[in-house]
């Protein structure tokens, strides 16, 4: 068995894609352990989430009609229509798209006077929103 169909047995395809792309190709049983354990929701993720994201999309702003405070809210998007979260799917996603602009973009997430996310920040989310974007 190749390392290629063991780590389709074990793994659902979305989060295999997932770590294929952010292992480089390499997708196996020693790639899956430290990519798996590097996006643990609520140490990578939400941290950001709360401390770059919720102030403008959260229970008191919800900024372009977009609440980030919940799966469920994410899910839905905001007023744009386009999909906030795309589940196994981070090149659909906005708000992957907006955090990996340039800074002086004016779609950039958070905007231009805040401070951009770190590069492993936005990895973290990546290497999330492709294992299924769990909340917890
Ligand atoms: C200082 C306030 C502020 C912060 C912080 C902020 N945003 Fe925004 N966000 C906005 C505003 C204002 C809009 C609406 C204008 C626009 O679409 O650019 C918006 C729109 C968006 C949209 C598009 C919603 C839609 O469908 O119309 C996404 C996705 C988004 N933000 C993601 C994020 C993410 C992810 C973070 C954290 C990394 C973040 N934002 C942090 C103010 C903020």
């Amino acid at each position: 068995m190749s390392m290629g169909s063991i780590c389709l047995t074990i793994l659902r395809p979305g989060l295999c894609a997932g770590l294929l792309a952010a292992s480089g190709g390499f997708c196996g049983l020693r790639a899956e352990v430290p990519l798996v354990q590097a996006t643990v929701f609520k140490r990578d993720i939400l941290p950001v989430l709360e401390q770059a994201c919720i102030g403008c999309h959260g229970p008191r702003k919800a900024r372009g009609g977009l609440r980030l405070d919940s799966r469920e809210a994410a899910m839905a998007g905001g007023d744009s229509g386009s999909q906030a979260i795309s589940v196994n799917r981070p090149e659909a996603s906005e708000v992957l798209r907006r955090i990996k602009l340039p800074r002086d973009h004016d779609d950039a997430m958070p905007p231009q006077n805040k401070p951009g996310l770190a590069p492993g920040e936005i990895a973290a989310m990546q290497v999330w929103i492709a294992a299924g974007a769990p909340w917890r």
